[in-house]
């Protein structure tokens, strides 16, 4: 009788690189009941001293630390959102996913349709990838023009920006004077490190972008944001394809 020989599947080595993952770590797991209280010491703070605050969320998972906060204080602080028209499904999937956790409206500021109708007529609707002029005039007008007009009614607004996240912010305080509008402006987790933002994520289990999941560390736009590798810059899949000093978009000047 003859005989099958089984043949083992031959290996192949894996091409795709590792990406980034949520970072865990048990010592920050253990700064959290510190950490908590000074946010929360923070936000209460804020709410003493001024009448019309706004949280400014991404919805990045910093935004959403800062919401659960805002939440489980109960403070009158409203929460917005710059919907530029351009951001991923998984992240306007937040939007319900917030209303359901925290009772929250997150209320949305979009672009002017004409201004945007203008960039894409004269441009295209990808030209962005350009030049940096016409990248920045694009978040101007979609990101910008909309923040303005979310805090012309503010006294202090706050934002969910860290030091280490970039070369840019390691000077960051948690409070700021925004020259330009003449308000306060608040970084209240600006000395978190990543892994005290995760730790809380996993401690609350807060509604996540899908897309952290995925190897994207930060997210911005679905044109200007892509997945990084492990070990890579935090960042450096926002406008990859421009220099690192150029990578900003204006909210934060
Ligand atoms: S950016 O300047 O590079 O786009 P980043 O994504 O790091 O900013 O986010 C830093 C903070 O800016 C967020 O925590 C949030 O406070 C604010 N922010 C950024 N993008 C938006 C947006 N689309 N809507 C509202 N706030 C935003
Ligand atoms: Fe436009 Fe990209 Fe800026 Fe979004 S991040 S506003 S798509 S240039």
């Amino acid at each position: 009788m003859k005989t099958i020989k089984y043949r083992k599947p031959r290996k192949y080595p894996m091409f795709r690189p590792q990406l980034w993952t949520p970072p865990h770590n048990a010592a920050a797991t253990a700064r959290l009941p510190a950490l908590t209280q000074a946010l929360d010491d923070r936000l209460l703070d804020i709410a003493t001293r001024f009448l019309r605050v706004k949280l400014a969320s991404s919805l990045a998972v910093e935004d959403m630390v800062i919401t659960d906060a805002i939440a489980r204080l109960s403070l009158p602080f409203e929460v917005f959102t710059l919907n530029t028209g351009r951001l991923n499904a998984e992240t306007l999937a937040l939007l319900p996913a917030s209303r359901l956790r925290w009772s929250i409206a997150i209320k949305e500021y979009v672009p002017h349709a004409e201004a945007v109708d203008e960039y894409v007529a004269s441009h295209g609707e990808n030209a962005f990838y350009d030049s940096v002029d016409l990248r920045r005039a694009c978040c101007r007008i979609r990101k910008i023009e909309p923040l303005n007009r979310a805090l012309a009614d503010a006294d202090a607004w706050l934002t969910g920006q860290r030091r280490e996240q970039s070369a840019t912010r390691t000077e960051l305080t948690w409070e700021e004077q925004d020259k330009a509008r003449g308000i306060a402006k608040f970084n209240p987790i600006f000395d978190w490190h990543e892994t005290d933002v995760w730790a809380y994520v996993e401690q609350h289990d807060l509604p996540i972008n899908a897309l952290y999941r995925e190897g994207y560390p930060s997210i911005g736009c679905e044109p200007c944001t892509k997945a990084v590798k492990a070990g890579e810059d935090i960042r450096a899949g926002r406008w990859w394809w421009e220099s690192r000093d150029s990578k900003e978009c204006g909210l934060h000047k």
